[in-house]
């Protein structure tokens, strides 16, 4: 039972908000690899653009969705928490809105997309929508991929009808896929939970987090993988679109350890350590997307003013492995010595 259809058993993970691009899907699949698009984040027009590019080199790749979550942010919780971002965003002169705003990142325009102009496949992440809605994508062709964190995740993406998995362990970068933002990543290694996963679930999967080198992708394969999907390793490839800061940031030796915070958006994600997570991890609430709306500006005024500091710097623990230069060689190096 295979999902991907690549000769190689590596996928670049699919990275919202700037890192994953056109480019960079291309390469990968260029050099063997399945290649996922971001979708989420981006307007239905942009990701429609970006199909549309990489579809003129490879048809090996996937768009990756946001599933929208009910974001219920407790009221008190929330303003408390914009008045300790307002003090962060001061140092900018912006003013952060105080008021919770909640999307669902354009889903029904994304599927509508997705199902009047198919794509091999979907991953969707943050939960499950509507069995419906994974009907609608099957019907046109598409095989559909969960993101689980847990065996009790998978079997719900099992009885919702996914045609596969991506089980990702807490050693990922960025955001968990967790169905419950308040919960924190179990802090078992991806390996032990594709294990536990493979022999509770009966779909095919494919394993994320942690990835550093050609060891690690030998052991997901041995674990019961069928390919490994990189996202971290990939970040400061030629290819990629991630900021110069946030390149920078991943081999400053001043940036020493990765944590898992809720501190920029309310969901748990893992990013390297810095100043605003020491100065928010006791008190930031849960409560994705609020919390991501109401950091977002101030995020934004970092990444301008090259400020390391107040940002995101999405990575997962194999970030002393993330290398420049083409994305095809990274790719290539997992496999060849394994
Ligand atoms: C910068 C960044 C952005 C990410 N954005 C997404 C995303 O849009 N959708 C998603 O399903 N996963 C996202 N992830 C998680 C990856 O898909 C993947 O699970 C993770 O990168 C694998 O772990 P690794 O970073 O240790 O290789 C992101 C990860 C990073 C580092």
């Amino acid at each position: 039972m295979s999902v991907l259809d690549s000769p190689l058993p590596i996928a670049a993970a699919p990275m919202a908000g700037g890192p994953t691009t056109p480019a960079l899907v291309n390469a990968v699949a260029e050099a063997g690899g399945y290649g996922f698009l971001a979708g989420g984040f981006a307007t239905h027009e942009t990701l429609a653009a970006q199909i549309a590019e990489v579809r003129e080199r490879t048809s090996r790749f996937g768009v990756n969705l946001f599933v929208p979550e009910a974001g219920a942010v407790d009221a008190a919780a929330f303003r408390a928490y914009a008045v300790e971002c307002q003090r962060e965003a001061d140092a900018y002169g912006l003013r952060l809105d105080p008021d919770p705003f909640v999307d669902d990142d354009g889903w029904a325009q994304k599927l509508a997309l997705l199902t009047n102009d198919p794509v091999p496949v979907v991953s969707l992440t943050f939960g499950l929508p509507e069995p419906r809605d994974i009907v609608a994508l099957q019907r046109v062709g598409t095989r559909v991929l969960a993101t689980v964190t847990t065996a009790e995740e998978a079997r719900a993406a099992r009885a919702a009808g996914a045609d596969g998995l991506i089980v990702q362990g807490s050693d990922a970068g960025g955001h968990s896929a967790t169905c419950d933002p308040r919960r924190d990543p179990d802090p078992a290694p991806t390996d032990v939970l594709v294990r536990t996963i493979a022999g509770a679930v009966d779909l095919p999967i494919i394993a994320a987090g942690g990835v550093d080198g050609p060891d690690v992708v030998r052991a997901l394969l041995d674990a019961g993988a069928e390919a490994v999907a990189i996202g971290t390793l990939l970040l400061r490839t030629d290819e990629a679109g991630t900021s110069q800061v946030h390149r920078e940031a991943l081999s400053d030796p001043a940036y020493a350890e990765t944590v898992i915070t809720r501190a920029f958006t309310g969901r748990p994600a893992r990013a390297l350590r810095n100043g605003f997570i020491d100065r928010h991890q006791a008190t930031a609430p849960a409560g994705y997307p609020a919390i991501h709306h109401l950091t977002a500006p101030l995020r934004q005024a970092a990444a301008r003013a090259g400020d390391a500091d107040r940002l995101h710097l999405w990575a997962g623990v194999g970030f002393r492995h993330a290398c420049a230069g083409p994305a095809g060689d990274v790719v290539r190096r997992l496999v060849e010595a394994s």
